[in-house]
This record gives structure tokens, C-alpha cells and sequence, in this order.
């Protein structure tokens, strides 16, 4: 999330700047990666479960701890989420 926050990535918002409440930040992760990623608590499961285009690799991307594993990690922005 702050990555993409830093680039202007459009539809990661993060209102709540991290707290995992907002959803503003919902990525899609590429099924590849996903496996690679530590498990999501309670709290980001029941929130990106109603989150727009919500799907089974659907993840807060400020709830994903970036390693040196994850470099190179492809995620998708729904598209409901982009501001137009
Ligand atoms: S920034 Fe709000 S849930 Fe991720």
C-alpha cells in the first residue's frame, strides 16, 4: 500500500492509512504469488470478503509485508475501485 501510495498507483486510496478498516487499499494478487504471501487475519478476511471484485486471491495490500521473497509481486487494482 505505501509503495503504491508513493507511485500515485490509482484506487489504492487507504483512507485509514494502514489500519485495516477502510478496504480502500484491495489488491488482487496474482495466483502465482499468492501462495508466497503470510496468511491474512480475521479482520482483512471479513473485510475484503465485501470488497468490490473480491475474489479468493484478494488481499489489503497494507496488511502485505514486503520481503526480499515477494520482490517482483504482480497485483491488480480493481477496477471499481479507480476514481474516474
Ligand atoms: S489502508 Fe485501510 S484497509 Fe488498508
Amino acid at each position: 500500500m505505501e509503495a503504491a501510495r508513493e507511485h500515485s498507483v490509482d484506487g489504492i486510496v487507504a483512507d485509514c492509512g494502514g489500519g485495516a478498516i477502510c478496504g480502500t487499499c484491495h489488491v488482487i494478487v496474482h495466483p502465482q504469488w499468492f501462495p508466497k504471501l503470510e496468511a491474512a487475519n480475521n479482520t482483512e478476511l471479513a473485510l475484503v470478503e465485501f470488497a468490490p471484485e473480491s475474489c479468493p486471491t484478494s488481499r489489503l495490500s497494507c496488511q502485505l509485508v514486503m520481503t526480499a521473497e515477494l520482490d517482483g509481486i504482480e497485483v491488480t487494482v480493481p477496477s471499481e475501485q479507480i476514481p474516474y
